[in-house]
């Protein structure tokens, strides 16, 4: 019995002194390792949507949400050991982010106390081996996966903005002969107007396989992906809708006042205005959301 007290003593002063010690003491690299990978996990979980790198157009022009290195970095965001002055902490805390609007609750309360023990330990940023290589980002994800062949067809794909160039002007431009024609009453005007109209409906074809090739990245349920795929489709109905307008001004003499004539003519316009929506859709997709027109 008097040996073992003096043991037993110890045994409580060595872990009185532990636990006294801990709050003090910064954090072993292995806790600041896996408060890391926490970190990652949450804000991969409930950030990355609206905050990821692969995202076109990032919420808040903040888009690196998933680079702790970066963000750590940021005084704007995270003041390292200091919770209140890290505005990203401050906005998890209150749940003003994940904004309503998410799709992804906010964070729980066990999840907030990892977000500030995070930043108390000074908001480190290198991963335990294997967090950084889950399906984080989805450019690291895929990039294995893809094939020559669809890297071939994303690589065609990038020449169809471009492309829509030569069907639109010519197009639109035979809009204009057709006015001309009507106001002159000329033959060689509307001669004009077969050659814009069939040249400018063959040469949309190419244009639309191209622009099927291409490969934009969307965000399922995104304003992004409906834009896209309006786009797709109304353009592809556009190209068919110029095919049966060089059919018609073909079928069409080149008589003014004709019913073929006047058919053609409608056609035509509605295939212009056809084209004003669909190229408005892709410099939305282009500029990464509708109100690129605003002034
Ligand atoms: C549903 C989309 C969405 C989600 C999910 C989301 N945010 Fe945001 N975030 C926004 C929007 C929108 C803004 C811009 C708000 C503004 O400027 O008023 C923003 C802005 C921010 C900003 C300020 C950027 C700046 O520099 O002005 C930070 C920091 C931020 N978010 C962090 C986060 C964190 C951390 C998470 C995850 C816990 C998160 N957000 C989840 C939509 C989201």
């Amino acid at each position: 019995m008097m040996r073992v007290f003096p043991l037993l003593l110890a045994a409580v002063f060595t872990m009185a002194r532990a636990s006294a010690a801990t709050p003090a003491k910064p954090p072993g690299k292995d806790e600041r390792l896996r408060l890391a990978g926490e970190v990652f996990k949450i804000f991969e979980a409930k950030c990355a949507d609206c905050h990821g790198a692969h995202l076109p157009k990032p919420k808040g022009k903040f888009g690196y949400v998933l680079d702790l290195k970066r963000v750590s970095e940021n005084q704007k965001y995270i003041v390292g050991g200091d919770p209140k002055e890290s505005e990203l902490f401050q906005m998890v805390k209150n749940d003003e982010m994940p904004g309503e609007d998410a799709d992804v609750p906010p964070l729980t309360p066990e999840e907030k106390k990892t977000v500030e023990a995070w930043v108390l330990a000074g908001a480190p940023h290198e991963l335990p081996a294997g967090v950084s290589a889950t399906p984080a980002a989805p450019e690291t994800r895929q990039e294995p996966k893809v094939s020559f062949l669809r890297r071939v067809a994303n690589w065609l794909g990038k020449f169809h903005p471009v492309s829509t160039h030569f069907p639109v002007a010519l197009l639109l431009t035979a809009v204009l002969a057709e006015a001309i024609a009507w106001w002159l009453r000329r033959e060689e005007w509307m001669l004009l107007v077969r050659f814009l109209t069939v040249l400018g409906a063959l040469s949309s074809v190419p244009t639309t396989v191209l622009g099927w090739l291409s490969n934009f990245p969307t965000v399922s349920g995104s304003e992004l992906a409906t834009i896209y795929r309006f786009h797709q489709i109304l353009g592809t109905a556009t190209s068919v809708w110029a095919l049966v307008c060089a059919t018609l001004v073909c079928i069409a003499e080149c008589e003014e006042g004709s019913l073929a004539r006047r058919r053609f003519r409608g056609s035509l316009l509605l295939g212009a205005f056809l084209i004003g929506i669909v190229g408005f859709l892709g410099g939305a997709l282009n500029a990464g959301g509708i109100g690129h027109y605003k002034f």
